[in-house]
């Protein structure tokens, strides 16, 4: 019987139509395998939104995605929306869906392709065996706290509060050891627990969940010293789980493991299988319209849907290894192509992924 699935399509600004249109074909080419009908609603989000609606994050998109088995989204934001007053930020409409879907655990693997070595600025040796995944809180910390902008006798006082509950740690740490258990069973948990009380509190619920994990092995870590490790023993590395702005920022740290941020997929998650599927790069505004962006971030964000919504490991595992095969046939976009050498463009680039994925299906 066919399965038939609501997918919200979210393509946002800069290059989020151009690799989003390739995550959208490679969906239908392993739907088409495993006899998927699709029903795609394509909705407004982020810049386009402002522009034609006046707000970053219509209530129609957010009703649509509410209906949707899943959400793809491309990216969001751009020079021409940077002044903008806070509601009209491109940027707030990821906050809002965020939070309004209760997606609180950010799922992103950073794993380094064969082939791809040379393409990072490390050296080929440092990267052996990466394949790491950072475990982002989503819906909590400086990004949702209070925060203003007063005027003091002193000039300008700006504020940002950091604020973790309990039970908002304990359900990100749980998601954490349990992915551990299906991978190499280590959980580094990072914080900055030397100074920050919200830190103190993350290490504590650590400790206490740990112990319901007794096969998984834990470290603490602190977020400089982390993001130091992970570019001198990165393949040391298994699940990372830590809070909203560390996890930012490490995980854009983790891309360069594997030769580009437009390798970098991501899953948010919350309680049930719903979930939204993105890269984990923005809107690329200095190569937007070029047709030149990697879309294996977007690919891979699909492959990702099928695991975690979808509940299709064989066809997640479908785009995962023709990605792979892609890659090591020598294909590659600017990004990871070498110097002199030539790219393909972003479609040719979904199309050979495409074309593998058909191979897999004409095998026996
Ligand atoms: P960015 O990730 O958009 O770009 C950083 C660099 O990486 C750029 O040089 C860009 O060309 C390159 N790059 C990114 N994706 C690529 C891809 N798929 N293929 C090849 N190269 C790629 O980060 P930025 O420049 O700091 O931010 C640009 C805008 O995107 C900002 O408005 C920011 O707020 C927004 N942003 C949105 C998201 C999102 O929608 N999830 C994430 C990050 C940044
Ligand atoms: C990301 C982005 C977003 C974030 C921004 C655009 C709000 O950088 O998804 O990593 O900081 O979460
Ligand atoms: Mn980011």
């Amino acid at each position: 019987m066919a399965n038939h699935k609501h997918v919200a399509v979210l393509p946002g600004d800069g290059i989020g139509p151009e690799i989003v249109d390739e995550g959208v074909k490679v969906m239908k080419a392993v739907g088409d395998r495993f006899d998927y009908t699709f029903h795609f609603s394509f909705g407004l989000v982020g810049g386009g939104a402002i522009e034609r609606l006046k707000q970053p994050l219509p209530e129609e998109t957010l009703t649509q995605c509410r209906k949707a088995d899943a959400v793809l989204l491309g990216a969001v934001g751009g020079p021409r929306w940077d002044r903008n007053p806070p509601h009209l930020r491109p940027e707030k409409a990821l906050l809002g869906l965020r939070k309004e879907l209760g997606l609180y655990a950010n799922l992103r693997p950073a794993i380094l392709y064969p082939g791809l070595e040379s393409s990072s600025s490390l050296k080929p040796e440092v990267l052996e065996g990466v394949d790491l995944m950072v475990v982002r809180e989503l819906t909590g910390g400086l990004y949702f706290g209070d925060k203003r902008t007063e005027k003091t006798a002193d000039g300008l006082k700006a504020t940002d509060t950091l604020v973790y509950h309990e039970h908002e740690v304990e359900r990100i740490v749980h998601r954490a050891f349990q992915l551990a258990q299906g991978r190499r069973k280590h959980v580094t948990s990072v914080d900055k627990a030397n100074i920050l009380e919200s830190s103190r509190l993350w290490r504590s619920v650590v400790e206490r969940v740990a112990k319901q994990y007794p096969e998984v092995e834990v470290e603490h870590m602190l977020v400089d010293n982390c993001a130091m490790q992970m570019v001198r023993r990165p393949a040391d590395f298994d699940v990372i789980v830590t809070e909203n702005l560390f996890g930012d920022i490490l995980s854009d740290e983790a891309a360069i493991l594997t030769g580009s941020i437009g390798m970098l997929p991501s899953a948010s998650l919350g309680e049930g299988t719903f979930g939204l599927y993105e890269p984990v790069h923005g809107s690329a505004p200095d190569i937007a319209g070029q047709g030149v962006a990697n879309p294996v971030a977007t690919i891979l964000s699909v492959a990702m849907m099928f695991r975690h919504s979808f509940h299709n490991e064989e066809a997640a595992g479908m785009i995962e290894k023709a990605v792979r095969e892609v890659l090591a046939s020598g294909a590659r976009t600017m990004d990871v192509a070498s110097p002199g050498a030539l790219a393909l463009s972003t479609e040719e680039m979904g199309d050979k992924v495409v074309e593998a994925i058909r191979r897999q299906q004409d095998d026996p």
